[in-house]
């Protein structure tokens, strides 16, 4: 693939950014070939993964959302993401519901991460919820974003088990280990093209 057709791939997060670590670490090492990380966007002026994608020497920049429209918000955001050419999207830890605007700009080109098997568990505090229902096994999601709250197309997930003596940070961090795992598999397998859609199921090639 010639550089003019590498995927430009466009972060958005809200914090501590170790999903973004894994999806740079896979860029770099080539495990998500064919590509490059072209923006990488909070939010959150504060949040640490800015300043990690600096240390990277990637582009990163807070776009406040705090007493702005979100409409408005989303278009600063797809301003800034159009001026680099992205061309697909991963929500890495990115706190905020997207516009239908904002998700129809990039159709099934913006993944998202969420701490459970969807369907269970939407929204905040998923392994937390996890806990508190009782379930014997959790684990992660990677699905494409629609217009609707963690609903989109399940693009891979991965189930880790719930052990007797768990606490919200020890069941939290089993998932995590495993959203660091999945993430960047799935990313390459959307950025091959190795799939198709039926309805709500991915079928890989
Ligand atoms: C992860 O648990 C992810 O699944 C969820 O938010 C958390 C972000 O963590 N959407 P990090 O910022 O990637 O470390």
């Amino acid at each position: 693939m010639s550089p003019e057709n590498t995927h430009r791939i466009g972060i958005l997060l809200s914090g501590r950014g170790s999903n973004f670590m894994a999806l740079a670490d896979a860029v770099d090492g080539g495990a998500i070939p064919n590509a490059e990380i072209a923006a990488v966007l909070s939010d959150r002026a504060d949040a640490p993964g800015l300043e990690h994608a600096r240390r990277r020497g990637l582009p990163a920049v807070a776009v406040p959302a705090r007493g702005r429209p979100r409409a408005e918000h989303d278009a600063a955001l797809l301003a800034h993401l159009r001026a680099e050419e992205v061309s697909f999207v991963c929500l890495a830890g990115y706190l905020r519901l997207l516009t239908p605007e904002f998700v129809r700009a990039f159709p099934q080109r913006i993944l998202n991460i969420h701490p459970s098997l969807l369907p269970a568990f939407p929204g905040l505090h998923a392994q937390a919820q996890a806990l508190a229902y009782g379930v014997r096994v959790a684990g992660c999601t990677v699905h494409f974003v629609d217009e609707e709250l963690d609903h989109g197309v399940i693009v891979g997930q991965s189930a880790v088990p719930v052990l007797p003596g768990d606490d919200e940070p020890a069941l939290s961090a089993r998932i995590l280990a495993e959203e660091h795992r999945l993430y960047p598999q799935c990313v390459a397998t959307v950025l091959a093209g190795r799939y198709r859609v039926e309805g709500r199921r991915l079928i890989p090639k």
